[in-house]
């Protein structure tokens, strides 16, 4: 059927029945059209956003293959630019961004910004909003970054996150209270790049292995490194399936940390970011407590943790006030062996924490973002449901194939909905590790709790439900942040039809 066609079918409905709901028309075969990246109502989406007198922010990227010192150790692996993480990116809520990319990789790659409400066709999910921008090309993206918040960007393009190709892209909210006196940003990640094998042989081998541990379903595959770990949490269940050489603090592993200085007294933000591709990360800060006060973007009601465990994706924000002396802020790799570690250092005596320290607070009062709760301006407006789908999160036993309703990507069924909808998306999870489900374009609120996150923890047989207000139009990837399942199938759209 043509466009021409489908549209006359409408408005023939339309003016014949211009009572009959939406849903029946729906039912009775109403043929949809995706509302794609290039459409007008993209444009126009983007166009409310934008006030008049916006600022511009412009930065550049260039992803190349380079070297990376990593505190003594040094690794091939692609970066953008000399460093791991990438550059910082900074802009105030309603700013322009401008991001020029020139791929400099062996491979098509594409930039993807992590939990920004942005416009579709600036996405940068390859195949569903943009071509590839291939070697030697150049991409620019320009985008509206309309809400505060801790943000980051990776490629989305085959398991390239798993090599050193992220940054971190910081909101401000030019009405923040700021009640804290610095900030420091701490990235967290897994590392296996450059180290024997690179991610991509990783994915080779987890595809050629099938699951003969019996050591809890999809969740047993350990051994990657050879250590036969059986990766088990008593939070998370199946807690991965690799077993990394090493896991960094702000590209550092913990023998030759960062140190974040301050002085004693201080009340600091910190800003946690979960870069890994395969790894959650409990995270203490030794003899402090942590007041966390926003994840993924959005605050929360002030929540007190003496340890938090963070999944692919997520982020949190938390403020510490500091005491006198060093301090190891230890991200512990959740259900693995091994952590990355910062030095938290206000005086200059008291010994270096040694790379090894765990601080006793990881194993108190430990939250997830599940446990927290919406802080009032955070809520989603109450309005009834108009549209709900259900999302069986699944595992294959044979080979390393992830699913979605028991399809894997590109065979998964898209989630449809339409402009103006309230859509309720209901994660199940039948295997027996865990999956940090992520939404993209639109931040969803928890319906226990109300708090909004772009990217949640569902735990093993756990059921974790989420309602998202239809406000941002075109195909938006929604996957798990497990970059290996992603890649091995879990992913699907979040489809706007018209
Ligand atoms: Cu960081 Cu599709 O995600
Ligand atoms: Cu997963």
């Amino acid at each position: 059927m043509t466009n021409i066609t489908r549209r006359n079918l409408l408005i023939g409905s339309l003016g014949v029945t211009g009572a009959l709901s939406v849903a029946g028309l729906a039912g009775c075969g109403r043929p949809t059209t995706a509302v794609d990246a290039g459409s007008a109502a993209v444009r126009t989406a983007e166009a409310t956003r934008r006030p008049t007198g916006q600022r511009v922010v412009t930065a550049q990227l260039t992803p190349r293959a380079t070297s990376i010192d990593l505190g003594g150790l040094s690794v091939p692996t692609w970066a953008y630019g000399d460093s791991v993480p990438g550059p910082l990116l900074r802009a105030s809520a309603g700013d322009l961004l401008r991001v020029a990319v020139r791929n400099d990789l062996p491979a098509p790659t594409s930039v993807h910004w992590h939990g920004i409400a942005l416009r579709n066709d600036m996405d940068g999910v390859p195949g569903i909003t943009q071509k590839s921008i291939d070697p030697r090309a150049a991409f620019t993206y320009d985008f509206t970054a309309p809400d505060p918040g801790t943000y980051f960007y990776h490629p989305h393009s085959g398991v390239q996150l798993d090599r050193g190709l992220h940054g971190v892209l910081i909101i401000d909210d030019p009405h923040e209270p700021g009640h804290y006196d610095q900030e420091w940003i701490v990235v967290l990640d897994d590392w296996i790049d450059g180290t024997g094998t690179t991610p991509d042989e990783v994915l080779t081998k987890l595809r050629a292995t099938n699951d003969t541990t019996g050591s809890g379903g999809m969740g047993g595959m350990g051994g990657m490194g050879g250590m036969g770990e059986t990766m088990q949490s008593p939070l998370l269940g199946g807690a991965g399936d690799i077993v990394y050489p090493h896991y960094l603090v702000n590209g550092r592993i913990p023998t030759n940390p960062v140190t974040l200085t301050g002085k004693p007294g201080q009340r600091v933000r910190i800003r946690l970011i979960n870069a890994g591709s395969d790894t959650a990360f409990r995270v203490a800060l030794g003899g402090h407590q942590m007041t966390v006060t926003h994840t993924d973007g959005y605050p929360v009601q002030p929540a007190v943790a003496d340890a938090l465990l963070i999944g692919m994706g997520e982020r949190f924000d938390v403020v510490v006030t500091l005491a006198d002396g060093a301090f190891p802020l230890v991200a512990s790799a959740e259900g693995k062996t091994g952590q990355g570690m910062a030095v938290v250092r206000t005086s200059p005596a008291g010994a270096a924490p040694a790379a090894t320290a765990t601080p006793s607070e990881l194993t108190r009062r430990v939250l997830l973002g599940t446990d927290l709760l919406a802080s009032e301006r955070s809520r989603l407006p109450n309005r009834a449901v108009d549209t709900s789908h259900d999302l069986v999160l699944g595992g294959s036993m044979a080979g390393y194939r992830w699913t979605l309703n028991g399809k894997s990507f590109p065979d998964t069924a898209p989630l449809e909905v339409r402009a103006g909808q309230r859509v309720r998306l209901r994660f199940t999870n039948q295997t027996m590790m865990f999956h940090p489900m992520h939404v993209h374009g639109h931040t969803f609120a928890l319906t226990a709790g109300g708090t909004r996150k772009d990217t949640v923890i569902v735990r093993p047989m756990q059921t974790v439900e989420v309602d998202l207000q239809a406000d941002n139009p075109g195909q938006w990837a929604t996957h798990c942040h497990n970059i290996y399942h992603a890649e091995a199938g879990m992913m699907t759209t979040l489809s706007y039809r018209a």
